[in-house]
């Protein structure tokens, strides 16, 4: 094999990957092992770029900012659709349709709330996406789109002109979290998963639509040339065949009941959901009666929306809390009269920043409409002024932190206002929560009630003092017996071994999650080799952008920082990313199987070596492997372990492993 037909494997390999991830929503092999594909990919490409292509997975971000976007006119109109809201109008619907075809069958699909794009492949390759704009004319977005993952470059076969629709989509997830980030840095909240995929995708730089985590349905084939295809179900089929991700929820209806039966079953089951659905949309199934029911102005006589009402309600707000936040931010809690919505009883809702209680006009006493943002976050869509009698009360930013009183500051382009003391009461308090949450530390027992009162008594000053604390101060404290205390001092000692990734978690570096310290820590090994790394570095760093590594120069450069790190290192927190467990027993309970010449050790060695570290070998490779050592020239077990995504280690890794311990 050459060069070049190598290349194209590891392409066809990393796809592969990219469309179980991100498609079938079952991966085959650990982040570790996808990386390491891409890694020699891109090396490969970076001594070869003649070899590079538009469609090989390095390609999805490339190119610099846009200045302005492109226009595309669209070769078949992007149709809309009529709403109907009632199972009287969806019968309304059937009979017109019967006209033109007596026994009609239908294919439900659930309508996803994002935005329409259209995909363009030529010879099986994406060569343009467009939004649909006004349906004739629609703006070339094709580097944003290419981005997302779930979006093939390539399809299965080399199709010459190809065009779909689909639907982009930014998950719930995604929604809540882009929307947290927007609030701690102090910048714009989206007001729904729609309008944040709007915006993410219409950025002029691809790289800040690369790090939004959108996604996409594909449901319609707007044109094909050399295929015949006669039904919505092929249609389907075909897509699903061909590598795009089509919503798996559709469903064959064979009349209008069954249609009903499925629009009042979602109905229920949206919010279950990972996405935000707003309706179902009914497609006639077989294609030749499309053309004699033909089109009104916008849409097709022959398919239809079934429009869920909108989840909104009315209620009091009774009054508002000011809370403040762990990066200092000073926000205002609404307290609602409770009202049920969206399957659970609402009685809090955010008001964000003070900026927009004023742009909403928002007073104590008004009667405000509520939704849930992502459906999962209450938030007041409006006030409702009519409906005032006078008594309302208008919300003021405070000028002093509610806390500690310091001046609250607000940074010239932020809305937010903050308190800026480090050391505040309130600050501490939400910093010692995350710090000891799941993801971060994990240290059972010390939740709200716990933090609030080891700061109010002061004797948690700072967030090192936790591991300072003595089982008789702890018994002093509310609702906590001579057990449960030293439950809470085993829980924090416990909480030193955590390996680095979840300490890298909790010291709530701005941008940087439990899932990105994980993919840090396994790179940068020791926080030692945290506080030199350079920018550089961290941007080779598989989805470390700009934002995350100057965020993370800047907490390793603050003194304050150091101090801290310093004082838990003195105090026995592990500073080092390595499994938790026992010492000289890095390998407790694994199984694991070597393959090829290993150059350090001998076989027989490296099964001693194995056993006195609390693993087995095994000669054969199993969904029970946990990960087999490649030496040179491996033999199947190599491939068998790539095939069924057991993790592979070269011997240095393996080496590195054991010998960290
Ligand atoms: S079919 C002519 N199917 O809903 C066919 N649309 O109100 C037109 N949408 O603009 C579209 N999910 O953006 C279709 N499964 C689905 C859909 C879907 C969401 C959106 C689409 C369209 C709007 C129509």
């Amino acid at each position: 094999m050459d060069l070049k037909e190598y290349i194209e494997k590891l392409r066809e390999e990393i796809r592969r990957h990219d469309h179980h991830y991100y498609v079938l929503d079952n991966p085959l092999i650990s982040d570790a092992e996808y990386d390491r594909l891409m890694k020699e990919l891109k090396e490969l490409e970076e001594k070869h770029p003649e070899l590079i292509t538009p469609d090989s997975p390095t390609q999805r971000v490339g190119g610099k900012p846009l200045e302005k976007f492109g226009t595309y006119q669209h070769r078949v109109p992007l149709l809309s659709l009529d709403n109907v809201f009632s199972l009287e109008e969806l019968r309304e619907f059937d009979r017109r349709i019967k006209k033109e075809a007596p026994n009609p069958s239908y294919v439900a699909e659930l309508k996803i709330d994002g935005l329409s794009i259209a995909l363009i492949y030529e010879d099986g390759i994406l060569k343009t996406a467009a939004t649909r704009g006004d349906g004739i004319t629609g703006e070339d977005v094709t580097s944003n789109v290419k981005t997302i993952k779930a979006i093939p470059l390539r399809l299965k076969d080399k199709i010459k002109n190809l065009q779909v629709r689909g639907e982009i989509y930014m998950p719930k997830e995604a929604f809540l979290r882009l929307n947290q980030e927007q609030e701690e840095k102090g910048g714009k909240t989206f007001a729904n998963p729609r309008n944040a995929a709007a915006g993410s995708l219409r950025q002029l730089d691809p790289r800040i639509t690369a790090g939004r985590n959108l996604s996409a349905f594909i449901y319609d084939i707007l044109y094909i040339e050399g295929e015949e295809i006669k039904t919505q179900e092929e249609a389907l089929n075909f897509l699903k065949e061909q590598g795009f991700p089509v919503n798996p929820h559709y469903r064959f209806c064979q009349d209008i009941d069954e249609v009903y039966e499925y629009c009042r079953e979602y109905g229920e089951k949206r919010h279950e959901l990972p996405y935000e659905i707003d309706g179902v949309v009914v497609k006639l199934n077989p294609f030749a009666p499309r053309e004699v029911l033909g089109y009104t102005a916008k849409s097709p006589r022959w398919a239809i929306a079934f429009k869920f009402p909108a989840e909104q309600k009315e209620t009091i707000l009774k009054d508002v809390e000011i809370n403040v936040g762990r990066t200092g931010i000073i926000t205002p809690t609404a307290i609602l009269e409770p009202v049920s919505l969206a399957g659970t009883t609402v009685s809090r809702a955010s008001l964000h920043n003070f900026d927009l209680v004023k742009e909403k006009d928002i007073r104590i006493g008004d009667t405000v409409l509520v939704h849930k943002a992502g459906d999962i976050i209450p938030e007041i869509i409006a006030s409702l002024p009519e409906k005032r009698t006078g008594k309302e009360k208008k919300i003021e930013a405070p000028e002093y932190c509610p806390v500690c009183g310091s001046k609250a500051v607000q940074y010239p382009d932020e809305v937010a206002i903050r308190c800026d003391n480090i050391n505040c009461p309130a600050r501490l308090k939400e910093s010692l929560i995350f710090f000891a949450s799941r993801d971060a530390m994990d240290i059972e027992g010390m939740g709200p009630a716990v933090v609030e009162q080891l700061v109010d008594k002061g004797l948690v000053k700072s967030i090192d003092d936790i591991y300072r604390l003595k089982a008789e101060e702890l018994e002093k404290l509310e609702r906590m017996g001579p057990k449960s205390a030293s439950n809470l001092i085993k829980a924090i000692e416990d909480s030193k071994k955590r390996p680095l990734h979840h300490l890298i978690t909790a010291l709530g570096i701005r941008h940087i999650g439990a899932k990105t310290a994980k993919t840090l820590t396994r790179y940068i090994k020791s926080i030692d080799e945290f506080k030199k790394v350079t920018t550089d570095e961290l941007k080779q760093i598989p989805e470390v952008g700009d934002k995350m590594a100057e965020s993370i120069i800047l907490f390793f450069s603050e003194p304050r920082n150091i101090a801290m790190i310093e004082n838990l290192k003195a105090l026995g927190v592990n500073m080092v990313e390595e499994e938790e467990i026992g010492e000289g027993q890095a390998l407790a309970g694994k199984t694991i199987v070597l393959t090829g010449t290993l150059k350090s050790l001998t076989r027989k060695e490296a099964e001693e070596f194995i056993e006195k570290q609390g693993g087995k070998t095994s000669s054969s490779v199993s969904k029970k492997t946990d990960f087999v050592v490649v030496g040179e020239n491996p033999g199947s077990k190599y491939e068998k372990a790539r095939e069924l995504g057991i993790a592979i280690l070269t011997e240095a890794e393996f080496l590195e492993i054991v010998n960290q311990r």
